[in-house]
């Protein structure tokens, strides 16, 4: 028997839900404008003409001045000295977080929450992803959406817990961008430069004593390398920091491991080179936060 054609109601829905999933493919999942605006709302009816000869009717008195409406917020790209020496004046991590919050970017305009850090700061191991995701930015924490699942995962089958008690055994975590892209696209170069300050000075007052750079585009703006993350991953690096080289490791993007799990054997090679060099510095002291 042949399924009855659907109502004509049903059509249209299942229709306009399926354009409303292809804006969402395309990456269109903000609302831009102030005020929801009805496109399928009939137009305005068009001013009748009116008759110079006809008497003129009393006119309504005029309705009062519509209030202006506020200007839309045009974000002003701040010179990139001025966030340098924002990011550089932060002399504490809440004092960073603020100065990021008034980086203006058109970023700020479609995400939610600014996305600063999670774990436990002064842990002597720091990771770096690239911007926060959906779940991340509704949550204003990174990392905790499917992806940050499946890296907290890995991370504790090498004994490491976000919110462990031991600093040895805790990290710190932060992204390049601390604002979600307008549909998780990649950032772009020029948001990148602009926040890499911030980012450098995040270091530098989380004061690890090493870094994990989860994907491309963590491992290539920090250590400013040509080469993809293919070629990076599976070695230490180092960034040079104003208190020394500090060792970073490339690693696969966890995100990256959920679309592709055969990558995830080359990942565990990694947790194993990071936890030896946790092992090999776990008599050193933690310095305090
Ligand atoms: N991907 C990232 O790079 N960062 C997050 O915080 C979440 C997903």
């Amino acid at each position: 028997m042949t399924p009855a054609p659907p109502e004509p109601a049903e059509a249209e829905t299942a229709a306009l839900l399926a354009a409303l999933r292809l804006q969402l493919d395309w990456g269109a999942d903000e609302a831009l404008a102030e005020a929801p605006l009805d496109r399928l709302a009939a137009p305005p009816p068009r001013p009748v003409e009116a008759d110079p000869a006809a008497p003129q009717a009393p006119q309504p008195p005029p309705p009062p001045a519509a209030r202006p409406r506020r200007a839309p917020a045009v974000a002003v790209p701040l010179p990139l000295a001025a966030a340098a020496s924002l990011a550089a004046g932060a002399q504490s991590l809440e004092a960073l977080r603020e100065a990021m919050a008034q980086v203006d970017t058109p970023l700020r305009e479609t995400a939610t929450n600014l996305v600063f850090a999670d774990g436990r700061p002064g842990a002597p191991l720091m990771l770096l992803g690239e911007a926060p995701g959906a779940d991340e930015d509704r949550q204003g924490k990174p990392f905790v959406g499917q992806s940050g699942q499946l890296l907290d995962r890995m991370l504790a089958s090498i004994g490491l817990d976000r919110h462990g008690e031991d600093a040895h055994n805790s990290f710190y975590i932060s992204n390049i961008l601390p604002w979600r892209p307008p549909g998780n696209r990649t950032p772009t170069d020029a948001e990148i430069t602009l926040f890499l300050p911030f980012v450098l000075r995040h270091i530098a007052l989380a004061r690890p004593k090493r870094l994990v750079l989860l994907g491309g585009v963590a491992a290539k703006s920090l250590l400013r390398a040509r080469d993809g993350i293919t070629r990076l991953r599976g070695r230490w690096h180092e960034l040079p920091t104003e208190s020394g080289p500090l060792p970073a490791l490339p690693t696969w993007h966890p995100a990256y491991l959920l679309r592709n799990p055969a990558a995830k054997r080359e990942s565990w090679a990694d947790l194993i080179l990071l936890r030896r060099s946790i092992e090999a510095e776990k008599d050193v002291p933690v310095s305090p936060q």
